[in-house]
């Protein structure tokens, strides 16, 4: 497979902690890949190194056989790398559309005011945000904030988007509609790292799963391989959910 995006023995600190700790991983064009782990794995971190906001300790980082660790956020954004914000942080004074309208024009470059709103109407529309263009972005709801951030960053035309937990506060209808949104932008060709703390949403979308734990990659797999990975039970899924899991399965297989 020749990746898209790799990243090759990647080690963050931060004065005496390592957040990230050597870590390695491909990621093939159109995969949409789980990344999951307890808070503090250093999932985070890793979206930070590969969107350019801190430069990785040690380690490379490739994209689209570029070497990209180094570089500026926007210059990652401008190669086709695009990221949402855990904590999700609209210009509330402005529009929908305006908020639409900066990173589009940001990624391109030189884009007019014309190109740029229609770009991010375009953006807008795919995400079913356009109704509330005009609208303040204070005036959202949770839902529809985080919808804006995934209209922001599709506005950037990204070829790898990494979604920090998106869908989280997110009520269950609201899940499914982000779920839909997730696999139209996937469709598009789009590759897709999603942190995700929901199971339910990383088992439906995601045909390869990444765990992160004290910042060092612990399992990878299929979703049914990395669920049941005496490991990532422990560190993060618990014996509940393994349980759960496990009854499903002889469930499907008695019936
Ligand atoms: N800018 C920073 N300065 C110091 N420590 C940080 C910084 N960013 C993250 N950390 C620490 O790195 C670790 C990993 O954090 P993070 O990547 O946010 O985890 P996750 O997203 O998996 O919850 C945590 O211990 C966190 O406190
Ligand atoms: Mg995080």
């Amino acid at each position: 497979m020749t990746a898209i995006l790799s990243l090759d023995n990647v080690t963050q600190r931060f004065g005496g902690l390592t957040a990230l700790d050597a870590v390695s991983l491909d990621i093939a064009p159109g995969e949409v890949v789980g990344l999951i782990g307890p808070n503090g794995a250093g999932k985070t971190t890793l979206v930070n190194m590969v969107s350019g906001v801190y430069k990785p300790s040690t380690g490379t980082i490739t994209f689209d056989g570029k070497r990209i660790d180094g570089l500026k956020s926007y210059q990652i954004a401008r190669l086709g790398v695009a990221r949402t914000y855990q904590v999700v942080q609209p210009f509330p004074e402005m529009t929908v559309l305006e908020n639409v309208m900066s990173p589009a024009t940001f990624a391109a470059g030189n884009l007019g005011v014309e190109a740029a709103q229609e770009k991010a109407l375009e953006a807008l529309r795919f995400c079913g945000l356009d109704e509330q263009a005009q609208m303040r972005a204070s005036e959202l709801t949770l839902a529809g904030r985080k919808r804006l951030e995934l209209a922001k960053s599709l506005a950037m035309d990204p070829k790898v988007l990494l979604l920090d937990e998106v869908n989280a506060g997110l009520n269950p209808a609201e899940i499914d509609l982000a779920l839909d949104l997730i696999r139209r932008i996937s469709a598009k060709g789009v590759t897709i790292v999603i942190i995700e703390h929901l199971m339910k949403v990383v088992m439906n979308l995601c045909s390869r799963i990444v765990v992160l734990h004290h910042g060092a990659k612990i399992a990878e797999g299929t979703p049914a391989e990395v669920t049941s990975d005496p490991h990532v039970i422990e560190a993060y899924l618990g014996n509940r959910y393994a349980r759960k899991q496990a009854g499903e399965a002889k469930e499907g297989a008695d019936g």
